[in-house]
Formats: structure tokens, sequence, C-alpha cells
């Protein structure tokens, strides 16, 4: 019996700015962000939105009642949760009426929290085969204006039901797992943005991989040729591609642009939205299914890193007619039909907080699960 991902999706909020008149503003090359960063487009969210928007927004375009009365388990991986004790999970619960005798938990670490859960799911749906596990990437990158940072910030939620016999893709449940502790990127209590070695994360990153790779090759006796494509955790597109570059040496130059070509492929979405930490490598994803013209069977290997740093390799094989359940026009009309913003839009929007003394305030976002009140330090979504 196959456990996978049997349903998708992701979500981003309307707004964007180009990479062009961020460069623009801050007197750099804009060939900098479209081919050094490989960023196009990031996402902006307004401060009436969050992760739980987010996540709402991605899981609400694919559950049915039916799968509302399944699922057990709702978890979302994020590092850009707005509670300490109380998770985005239970929020989502509640706001997308799923049966009440279910689990709802967050689960953390840096941008691999995704992937924690997604094999969380795994785990209980293999033991539970009737029984379904929403789980959701969420997050909003945010550095800072005028950081070294900023221009790999982006944000969005990627939302996917784990069942027995998945439509979409099967676990094939070879993960292989790496820990180190470093501090690339952290962000203590108190911080409103991460503190973050740029340089050397990118460094842990490629070394994370490479090991990872080699580990793999030993584990699961693949190399290359048995992976029709590789997709990576992409904080910008760039970085995957360094990654995959490294790993080069060891194949001829057809396999090598074979790869590169998928990898292309995998890196649309991501282009245009920029960082969603816990989600990226999730909507690299969803881009190579969307956007790449691969056949039922083929293995695709899954890349997960986070800073501090734990990182994953798995694979997943694609059903037969998965292309059937794939919403492609639906997911690139999402992304062309944002508001362009202007720099000073943008930085009005990234500066503007919701306010937390406890008194209460009402707001007009009338956006599916945005904030419309804060009272007592709790947030109200529209339903
Ligand atoms: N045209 C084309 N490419 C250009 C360019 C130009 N005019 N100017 C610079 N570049 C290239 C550089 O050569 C470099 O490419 P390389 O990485 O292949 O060598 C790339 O653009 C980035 O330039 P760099 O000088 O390294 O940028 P930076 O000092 O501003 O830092 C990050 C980039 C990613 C480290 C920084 O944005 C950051 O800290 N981001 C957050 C952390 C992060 O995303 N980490 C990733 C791992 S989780």
């Amino acid at each position: 019996m196959n456990i996978g991902i049997d349903k998708i999706s992701f979500h981003v909020p309307n707004y964007y700015l180009d990479m062009t008149d961020l460069a623009n503003a801050r007197e750099t090359d804009p060939n900098k962000f479209h081919i050094g960063l490989g960023q196009d487009q990031m996402a902006i969210i307004p401060e009436t939105q969050d992760i739980v928007t987010l996540g709402a927004s991605a899981a609400a375009k694919i559950l049915t009642d039916e799968d509302k009365k399944n699922i057990d388990m709702v978890i979302v991986g994020t590092e850009s949760s707005t509670d300490f004790s109380k998770s985005a999970s239970v929020i989502i619960h509640e706001l997308l009426e799923i049966q009440p005798f279910a689990r709802s938990f967050e689960i953390k670490h840096a941008c691999y929290g995704g992937t924690a859960a997604l094999q969380q799911a795994n785990d209980y749906v293999t033991l539970h085969p009737d029984r379904k596990v929403l789980v959701i990437a969420a997050d909003i990158a945010k550095y800072g204006l005028n950081t070294g940072g900023e221009p790999t910030q982006g944000c969005g939620a990627v939302a996917m039901l784990v069942t027995k016999n998945p439509h979409l893709l099967a676990f094939n449940n070879d993960s292989v797992f790496y820990s180190e502790d470093v501090y690339d990127f952290w962000r203590p209590a108190g911080h409103d943005y991460p503190l973050v070695d740029g340089h050397m994360s990118n460094q842990v990153y490629i070394d994370s991989f490479t090991r990872i790779w080699e580990q793999n090759k030993k584990v699961n006796h693949t190399d290359s040729s048995d992976y029709a494509a590789l997709t990576f955790h992409l904080p910008y597109t760039k970085m995957g591609r360094k990654a995959l570059r490294a790993i080069f040496s060891e194949m001829s130059e057809e396999e090598q642009q074979r790869l590169e070509a998928r990898y292309d492929e995998a890196v649309v979405y991501s282009r245009q939205v920029g960082n969603l930490y816990t989600g990226s490598l999730y909507l690299g994803l969803m881009s190579l299914l969307d956007n790449g013209d691969l056949a039922a069977g083929d293995r695709i290997g899954l890349f997960s890193y986070g800073s501090g740093a734990v990182s994953e390799f798995f694979s997943m094989t694609l059903m037969d007619d998965y292309k059937t359940y794939l919403s492609i026009e639906e997911n690139q009309a999402l992304l062309s039909s944002r508001q362009q913003l202007s720099i000073d839009e943008y930085e009005a929007m990234f500066n503007k907080k919701l306010p937390t003394d406890g008194e209460t305030y009402t707001f007009s976002d009338y956006t599916a699960y945005a904030i419309n009140k804060i009272s007592g330090d709790i947030r109200y979504y529209n339903k």
C-alpha cells in the first residue's frame, strides 16, 4: 500500500515587489538579484494576514467535506509563529471546520519544519491507513529593510493532504538525515528578525547537501541516474542550483544538463515568490509538477534544509494520472493576478505591525482568513 501526497496547493498574498525596483532603490545592479540570486519578484504580506491566513487559504483549496471528516491531525511546520504556546494549527483546524476529534500542533526547526511534519504524517497514515493528515508549511521570511537578506525575503504556504493510495506522489521511505549544531541563522526570543550569517548559511547548506547525498548513495544504493529530478529547499533560487552543481563532477555533461533542466522547471514559482522558509521545497515540487513533463513512476529526490542545521534527503514516486490532479491554471493565475507594489508601498506595508497593547482594533481586509479584529491580544479571522 502506498502512502503519500494526495493533494497539494499553495497560497501567497495578493502583493508583490519587482526585484528591479528593489535593486534600484538599494542602488544595486538588478542583475545581482535576477541572475546572482535568481529572484524576479518577492511576495509581500499586509499586517492583517499571517501564517494562519496563508495556511488556511492554501488548505481550503484542496479539502472536501469528506476529507474534513477523515483528518486526524493538522500539523503546521513554521518558524513564523506569533505565539510561543498556542499553535496556528488549532486555529486553522477550527477555521476549516475539520472534525473535532483531531490532533493539532506546530513543528519547528527553521526551514526544515515542513518536512518534519510531512514525515510525521507519513508515519501516522502508515499506522492508520484509513485516516488522513493535513500538513501545512507556512512562513513569512523577513530580514529587515536595507539588510543583506532583504532580497531573499518572501512568504506563503503550501498545504498537503497525506493519505493512503495518493493521487500525486508516494513516499519511498528512504529518508537520510543530517544534524549539526551551527549558528548560521537563528532568531532568539524577542528578535523580530533572524540573526544570520548569510555566507556561512550558504556554505552549511551546500556541505549538508553533499554529505547527505554521499550518505544517500551508500544507504539507498542510488546515484543521480535513479532520479528524474532533484528538488531543493529554495531560500533563493540560485541556492539549490549551487548545491546541485556541487555534485556535477560525478556526472556526465548530458546528466548535468538533464538535472539542470528539471531544476529550472522547479524554480519557476519561487522566482516570483521568494523565500517561504518551510514551504520553499514544496513550492519547488509544485513548480516541477506544473511546469515539467515527468512520467508516472518517476522518482523525485527532495533535499530539505533548515539552518541551525537539520537536513533530510528523501524521494517520492509519481503516481499514474498525477497530471489529472494538478491545478496548473489556478496556480499560475494566483501569481499573475497579484498587485505590484511600489517601493514606498512595500516599505510602508513592511513597517506596519498589529497593535500589541491588548486594546480592541478592527480591520477591513476582506481577504479569506485575514485578521478582522484584534482584542485582548487575540487575533480574529475572516471565515
Ligand atoms: N550580476 C550578476 N550576478 C551578480 C552581480 C551582478 N551584477 N552581483 C553579484 N552577483 C552574484 C554574486 O557573484 C553571487 O553569486 P554566487 O553566489 O554564485 O557567487 C550572488 O550574486 C550573490 O552575491 P553576494 O555578494 O554573495 O550577495 P550578498 O553578500 O548580498 O549575500 C546572501 C547574499 C544570500 C548571503 C544574502 O542575501 C543573505 O544573507 N540571505 C539570507 C540568508 C540565506 O538566504 N541563506 C541561504 C541558505 S539557508
